[in-house]
């Protein structure tokens, strides 16, 4: 790209100002230091009636500002929170304002796949819109459709290279490993997986019986007998699936079994229930924060890889103009 247009892109959009919510605190400091600014100082009130309120410490008159919040408990307090902030920055004429969001609200309500039901991922992104986000950048979107819910430019990022890079170091470890996707809705990303580590595949059908998070693991497709497994899922809530999945794997004969998973959103008492597993290791990201008490029944068998760098260094070419896809060799 021309230097004169990333100069006008810099001009047109001014100094990166950076903003957090409540939300993901540890993960946005990470940030902070990647891009070498500091987290602009901001008041977040709760008055006695639950309303919020937002207050900038300064002017972000013709700044490119960047609000990361992401969709962890107390869920629709965050949602708020970051709601009130983006529209906060669009009254104090910021020239740019960019959702980042590591973990996507409602991501799972995605399509009407029964009767009288809501798509609540798309009423989210409309209320981002609406309260003033010019652009958003999120990772590991549960449905790849969910980008066509907005109608401004976003980065849907992938946590793959981070996770793959780090399987790469402890691969040599494992048994002859086959990579089994617990969900088939993450195959397709499972396969990528497979082929970074030259391993074969096997998958997971899983059907949810209700409404409620209660899931039931029904086939296993593929052959793990006296195999190392790395199960691979996008996400883990209540961790039943991974319970059934890996009780499935067991009873099929696999050997040391180890977890990856994106969004560490571990509610109810999933990390005891998942902890008490025979898992070698669980892998994962800080798109969520994990409290000290979820991270406790794990010990030394949870891996938490940041993605601090990865939004840092797209935010940066999101600021500066420059190619995204450059980052991973598209
Ligand atoms: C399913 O659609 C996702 O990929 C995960 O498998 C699911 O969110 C896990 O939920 P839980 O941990 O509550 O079984």
């Amino acid at each position: 790209m021309p230097i004169s247009f990333q100069r006008h892109e810099r001009m047109l959009y001014g100094d990166i100002k950076l903003y957090t919510g409540s939300s993901c605190p540890e993960l946005a400091g990470k940030i902070a230091n990647y891009l070498q600014v500091p987290l602009c100082e901001r008041e977040i009130i709760t008055f006695p009636n639950h309303n919020i309120f937002v207050k900038l410490h300064s002017s972000v008159r013709g700044q490119d500002c960047f609000v990361v919040q992401t969709a962890t408990p107390p869920i629709h307090r965050n949602l708020m929170e970051l709601l009130i902030m983006l529209q906060t920055l669009r009254l104090d004429s910021a020239a740019r304002i960019t959702a980042v969001i590591p973990y996507m609200w409602y991501a799972r309500s995605d399509k009407k796949d029964q009767p009288r039901v809501p798509i609540t991922a798309r009423l989210i992104a409309d209320m981002i819109e609406v309260a003033g986000a010019d652009r958003y950048i999120t990772i590991d979107l549960h449905a790849g459709q969910i980008q066509g819910f907005f109608t401004v430019p976003g980065d849907v990022l992938t946590s793959f290279h981070i996770l793959i890079d780090y399987m790469l170091t402890i691969q040599p470890m494992m048994h002859e490993p086959v990579v089994v996707t617990a969900d088939l809705g993450f195959a397709k990303k499972g396969r990528n997986f497979a082929q970074k580590l030259n391993t074969p595949m096997a998958f997971i059908e899983k059907r949810r019986l209700r409404n409620d998070s209660k899931a039931q693991a029904w086939t296993l497709i593929g052959d793990i007998k006296d195999h190392d497994v790395i199960i691979v899922d996008d996400e883990i809530d209540t961790g039943g699936s991974m319970v059934q999945a890996v009780n499935l794997l067991k009873s099929k004969g696999a050997r040391d079994i180890y977890m990856s998973f994106v969004h560490p959103i571990l509610s109810l008492n999933a990390s005891e229930r998942l902890a008490a597993l025979p898992i070698k290791q669980f892998i994962t990201t800080d798109t969520l924060p994990i409290s000290k008490e979820n991270r406790l029944p794990f010990g030394d068998r949870l891996k938490i890889l940041s993605v601090s760098s990865l939004l840092g260094e797209v935010m940066l070419r999101a600021h500066e103009g420059r190619s995204v896809g450059e980052m991973f060799n598209e």
